[in-house]
């Protein structure tokens, strides 16, 4: 095994905060897994940071109304926070928006290109000719050819859970106009994953049969069956690295090509930053490369990357890839787009000091095997029961029992005593399970040794044996106080905050891990006053969690299954510098060589403006004269085709797909606002 661990969590999406599925199936055990061989002093680089390219984050930025670039910032900021306030302890916590990422990425697709690794593919790809931009299959709405619903994705329909691709859906358009998208060839890069199979099979399929998990190995071994094809590393969008070539304007870098290189990028961020060399961890033997990831990321950590770092040449392969199942919460998937989710920001808030309560919730419950689920009354049984009624409550007693008999200095005991034992044992058998990634079982064994002291003080009484038999009282508080601090020194990986004021209270340093064992406080040493690790949580806060849900729930049964979910909330001052008013249509005319634009002469009762409106397709010239509408008066004016729009028409779309107006029920005067 080797001395240098190079652990890596999935860089999340910044496209919303990270919920309790994102902690348990990744960045909790990646950071129990980090701190632990950190204390077993080994060289360990954590890194993350946020993915910031891909579809995800120009979806948000729609729905949000906002620039790409204002979603990943907002999201940065509110993930890295949250991590911060968990104790997740990266060296680095970086994004695929910086500087040295865009250009590392870039130098990784120059350095395969020169290499010849690459080859360079035709394709249709579907375009809006009015919005001038090819269309991820995302962006392209229909209706889904199995179930009829008409707000089907080119890639997906969410009514009825079936995988389509674009050229599938039944009058395909586009998100961005709402025209019919035209097929346009295109050139894209692509790596011929199928010329590694050789390579897979023999690292993975020959040699990890025993020591990766059976549900990635099961996993890999399925796509190498069905055969590997190539794969396009290249994209036409807009929103990503831009490719490094002349001839591949207005493309950018795969989101799944470049964000992995984000490991290394960050990890060469870190490096620079501490006197360290990447190289170390990412091109030498010595290094073991880790990468814990939930389970719908294992093609891409144990296919396609391994292949774009085998074509780069030096790179070392991942030694193992713990991927991790869902958890599910209240029975549920969790859902971003449902709000359906209990959010790390949000808990932080809501639980002050309580932070290791979640990780320890999480990670008894965390879906290694299979998908697990978390429910708020299991969260109050585990801290209720287990980390008050056990841990806390053993670790309480010993420091009152050593301030009440010896004015809290540790007494004279039998270094050699037999219950000592159980301290080396506790720590040994937590290290085999962590080192193969039982995080589970590890953290029963933690609870073990608790449940042991308090087995331990129960039986040996020394609130009875002090008056009778003082030699055998300072025996027992002498062993105790082992087991106590030793709870500190090994529970330091899962509950980092507790270990603190653990080993603060007893007023001891943090050790190695491999010094566990023993005498771990020494009799003489003088501890500090007794204080309480963990309090109860009472029913009305879970209630007040369950009631939460439950909102959700209420608010998510939509009479509109269809309805796009509401826009973020604004003030009413907001609102209220919208100057919207009544206004008649007083002449329209066709905008020359422009399909879709009428243009209007308005009177808004304060005013007669022209306005130009892109809803030709809904209405002939000769329908609108005469119209009253409705006008958003104070909206800056811009130049449609050369011809100033001072103003927007307010309209909405009709069951069959046309515009109508947004006309008063009776006929009022021209430039009465609306509010
Ligand atoms: N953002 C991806 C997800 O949330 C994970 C990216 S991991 C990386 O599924 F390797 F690509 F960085
Ligand atoms: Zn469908």
């Amino acid at each position: 095994m080797s001395e240098r661990k190079m652990i890596t969590a999935a860089l999340p999406y910044a496209n919303g905060p990270v919920h309790i599925g994102h902690l348990a199936g990744v960045y909790v055990p990646s950071d129990v897994y980090a701190r632990f061989q950190r204390r077993l002093g080994r060289d360990v680089a954590f890194i993350c940071g946020s993915d910031e390219h891909g579809i995800p984050i120009t979806i948000r930025a729609k729905k949000e109304g906002v620039t790409p670039q204002d979603i990943v910032d907002k999201y940065h900021e509110i993930i890295k926070k949250s991590f911060s306030d968990l104790g997740i302890s990266f060296d680095e916590y970086s994004r695929t928006t910086s500087k040295k990422h865009h250009e590392n990425s870039q130098d990784f697709f120059t350095a395969l290109y020169h290499k010849g690794k690459f080859t360079e593919e035709l394709s249709d790809q579907y375009f809006d000719e009015q919005a001038g931009e090819f269309l991820a299959d995302r962006y392209i709405v229909g209706t889904c050819p199995n179930c009829g619903n008409e707000n089907a994705y080119g890639d997906q329909c969410e009514k009825c859970g079936s995988t389509l691709s674009p050229s599938e859906l039944i009058n395909p358009k586009s998100m961005l106009s709402g025209n019919v998208p035209v097929l346009k060839e295109t050139k894209n890069w692509y790596l011929p994953l199928n010329d590694y199979e050789n390579f897979l099979n023999e690292w993975i399929i020959d040699g990890h049969k025993d020591d990766w998990k059976p549900n990635v190995y099961g996993q890999v071994k399925s796509w190498l069956n069905d055969g590997l094809k190539p794969r396009a590393m290249t994209r036409d969008l807009n929103w990503g690295v831009p490719v490094p070539l002349p001839e591949a304007d207005g493309k950018v870098l795969y989101v799944w090509f470049d964000a992995p290189i984000g490991y290394i990028s960050f990890t060469q961020e870190w490096a620079e930053k501490n006197g360290k060399n990447w190289k170390d961890y990412w091109q030498n033997e010595n290094s073991d490369l880790i990468h814990f990831i939930g389970k719908d990321n294992i093609v891409f950590h144990c296919i396609i990357f391994p292949a774009m770092m085998k074509a780069h040449g030096n790179y070392v392969m991942p030694k193992n890839v713990p991927a991790f199942e869902f958890l599910n919460l209240e029975n549920d998937k969790i859902s971003t787009s449902r709000n359906w989710a209990v959010w790390a920001h949000e808990y932080v808030e809501e639980f002050p000091g309580q932070q290791d309560v979640l990780r320890y919730a999480l990670l008894s419950s965390a879906p290694e095997t299979k998908d697990n689920n978390f429910t708020w009354k299991d969260f109050q049984t585990k801290n209720n029961s287990e980390l008050v009624g056990i841990f806390g409550n053993f670790i309480n007693r010993v420091a009152v029992l050593i301030h009440k008999y010896y004015n809290g200095v540790v007494p004279e005991g039998d270094a050699n005593a037999a219950e000592l034992q159980e301290i080396e044992n506790s720590a040994k058998e937590i290290e085999t399970f962590l080192e193969n990634f039982e995080f589970r079982n590890a953290l029963s064994a933690l609870m073990n040794l608790a449940r042991f002291g308090n087995q331990y003080l129960q039986t040996e009484e020394p609130w009875k044996t002090i008056k009778e038999d003082p030699e055998k009282t300072a025996q027992s508080l002498f062993v105790s106080a082992q087991i106590a601090v030793a709870l500190g020194q090994l529970c330091e990986p899962f509950m980092p905050f507790t270990s603190e004021k653990l080993l603060k209270m007893f007023n001891v340093e943090k050790k190695n891990w491999n010094d566990i064992s023993g005498v771990v406080i020494e009799s003489g040493h003088q501890i500090d006053e007794a204080t309480l690790l963990f309090s109860k949580i009472e029913d009305d806060v879970i209630e007040a969690q369950i009631q939460k849900l439950e909102n959700t729930k209420q608010s998510n049964k939509k009479t509109n299954p269809n309805a796009n979910p509401m826009k973020e909330e604004i003030t009413y001052d907001d609102f209220s510098k919208m100057d919207l008013r009544t206004a008649t249509i007083l002449e329209a005319e066709k905008v020359e060589k422009a399909d879709k634009l009428l243009k209007f002469k308005v009177d808004t009762g304060i005013d007669v403006r022209t306005v130009v409106s892109g809803i030709a397709e809904s209405f002939t010239p000769e329908e609108c004269v005469g119209k009253q509408v409705m006008i958003l008066a104070n909206l800056a004016p811009r130049k449609i085709r050369g011809i100033e729009s001072q103003g927007m028409l307010l309209l909405t779309t009709k069951p069959d797909g046309k515009l109508t107006f947004m006309t008063p029920e009776v006929k009022i005067e021209n430039g009465v606002e609306v509010n």
